[in-house]
């Protein structure tokens, strides 16, 4: 088991930055998802840690030993891929024997590593099959298989579900969950999927353009966003962003949207917005919970509004509702009994309480 440090990580290939300097500790038994969208530098990260590429500029730490010029094989890291590559002429048991195997472990010990593998992931009726024989949940088992019998310092996963369909990838992320937790070792997980991200996750990167924009846990990330990058990637549906502008009224603050809708700030949203300056361009960030169909006795903060919805989804236990505010479209989410029809007017409210503040020029979370 073993930390792993990044250093002022930097990959260049002639012309692209892939990674532009990362700093990222994580800790001894750890889950860390790399996260972003396609490009952003995750899988060459990943594959630095493992060695498969060497780094342009930085340090690279496991377990405390600087590992910048030490081999994939010398570094005691597995790797899971998207495409298992499982050996297609070997069985089950001798595909997650192999790295053993090379190694002139003793026979007994790779049985019972074998064995005990199996059975954490429930394939042991499957041991003497070829990958020809199994489905892609099945392989992708194997290959954590093989991945778990070498008892790593570091398990790095590079989007080990990407092949499989929703249903399956939503049991093979329970799955690996539930490894985790038993075997413990420290892990860096990289996917598209800010769902996946955020259900597996200790700590979530998420990452941008080469660079990390947030390091925090999923509830850190999807209640605090520290930017406008990170406030519409995690969540869904993504939070809504409606530009506006502070304006005094009385002794309080007003958030105005247009010139006939503007909502009181709650007074401990008004203290914490206060040294904005009032002609400063904004956006209200506000996730669709936050805006709900109007109850009887709305709580302090809450602040009602009517819209003419456009489309309405019904997706059994809510309704997603969407409508136009100053051309932009916005997502409401309402019980499935609140009467939401698309064409027609609901009463609606926004929840002030919940509100994120965004500089709109800079992208930063006032
Ligand atoms: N071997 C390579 N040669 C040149 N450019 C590469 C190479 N590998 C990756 N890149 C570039 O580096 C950037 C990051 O790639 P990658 O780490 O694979 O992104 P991600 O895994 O987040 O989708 C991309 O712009 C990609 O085109
Ligand atoms: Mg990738």
């Amino acid at each position: 088991m073993a930390d792993v440090s990044l250093r002022k990580v930097i990959k260049r290939y002639e012309d692209v930055e892939a990674v532009r300097g990362i700093d990222l500790d994580i800790a001894d038994h750890e889950f860390v998802v790399l996260v972003g969208p396609s490009g952003c530098g995750k899988s060459t990260t990943l594959r630095m840690i493992a060695g498969l590429e060497d780094i342009t500029g930085g340090d690279i730490m496991i377990g405390g030993d600087l590992v910048n010029d030490v081999p994939p094989k010398d570094r005691d890291i597995a790797m899971v891929f998207q495409n298992y590559a499982l050996y297609p002429h070997m069985t089950v048991a001798e595909n997650m024997s192999f790295g053993l195997r090379l190694k002139h472990y003793p026979k007994a010990e790779i049985r019972s590593r074998v064995d005990e593998a199996a059975r954490m992931l429930d394939i042991a009726e499957l041991i003497d099959r070829k990958p020809k024989q199994l489905s892609g949940g099945q392989r992708q088992r194997v290959a954590m298989g093989r991945a778990i019998v070498r008892n790593p310092k570091v398990f790095l996963f590079d989007e080990p579900l990407s092949n499989l369909d929703a249903k399956l990838r939503v049991q093979m992320r329970i799955e690996i969950k539930k490894v985790h937790q038993k075997v413990r070792t420290t892990t860096v997980y990289v996917t598209h999927d800010q769902v996946e991200a955020m259900t597996l996750a200790d700590r979530v990167v998420v990452m941008n353009k080469g660079r990390i924009e947030q390091i925090g846990t999923p509830n850190d990330l999807y209640h605090h966003p520290a930017t406008r990058f990170v406030a519409g990637f995690i969540g869904s549906p993504a939070m809504n962003f409606i530009p506006c502008r502070l304006e005094d009224s009385g002794g309080g603050l007003n958030i105005r949207l247009t010139d006939r809708i503007a909502f009181p700030l709650p007074p401990a949203r008004a203290a914490r917005y206060q040294g904005v300056t009032r002609t400063d361009r904004l956006l209200l960030g506000l996730r669709p919970e936050h805006i709900a169909e109007l109850k009887a006795h709305p709580e302090p903060g809450i602040e009602p509004f009517e819209a003419v919805l456009d489309v309405t989804e019904p997706m059994g236990m809510e309704t997603l509702v969407y409508f136009t505010l100053e051309g932009a479209q916005i997502c409401g989410r309402v019980s499935p009994n609140a009467g939401a029809r698309a064409g027609e007017p609901l009463r609606l409210a926004v929840d002030l309480n919940n509100i994120h503040l965004l500089n709109e020029v800079t992208g930063a979370v006032i």
